[in-house]
């Protein structure tokens, strides 16, 4: 699989705080595949999906990854700027996150995260800390293989032998 991320803060695209989310992002999604490319953007909903574009039409990442701007804060606009980009949505891993997240916290109902197709690459929001970050993503990482299988149309290992005993 391949992967982009990207770290949306205002603070951390201006240097004055170092990201350790997306680098967490990085360094857990290294067993899965290879990160292609790793942006840093403000709380800009324009070089938000700006970049998301560039890493689904032209990087062509399996899976793009944000963090951060999830939440209620007047500068938080990820899942406004995600859902711009998308062809379709796919609200069960946002669901999943936010129902797990929440037998840890009940500030994760505080993540308004959204996750979408574009063309055939899976966009996933995680919320912007480390913490929130490694609880999101280890929901996520037992299903993105088959995701990205059958985004590229491979149904078979889907079940799709209904009744054939398919698993
Ligand atoms: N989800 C998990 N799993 N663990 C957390 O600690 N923090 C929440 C939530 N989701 C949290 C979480 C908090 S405190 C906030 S404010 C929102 O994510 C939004 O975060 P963001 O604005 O940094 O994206």
């Amino acid at each position: 699989m391949t992967f982009g991320v990207i770290c949306v803060s205002d603070r951390c695209s201006q240097g004055i705080c170092e990201d350790k989310s997306g680098k967490l992002i990085c360094e857990m999604l290294s067993e899965q595949g290879k990160v292609k490319e790793y942006i840093i953007v403000p709380d800009e909903a324009a070089e938000i999906s700006k970049a998301l574009v560039y890493l689904c039409d032209e990087v062509k990442a399996d899976v793009v990854f944000t963090t951060g701007g999830t939440g209620f804060a007047p500068r938080d606009v990820t899942p406004e700027a995600s859902k711009t980009v998308f062809d379709r949505d796919a609200p069960g891993i946002s669901e999943a996150i936010r129902l797990k997240s929440l037998q840890i916290t009940p500030k994760a109902m505080l993540s308004r995260g959204v996750s979408g197709i574009r063309k055939s690459s899976l966009i996933i929001n995680l919320p912007g800390s480390p913490k929130a970050v490694k609880e999101s993503l280890e929901v996520v990482l037992p299903v993105l293989a088959h995701a990205v299988e059958v985004m590229s149309g491979n149904t078979l290992s889907c079940g799709g032998n209904y009744g054939k005993g398919g698993d």
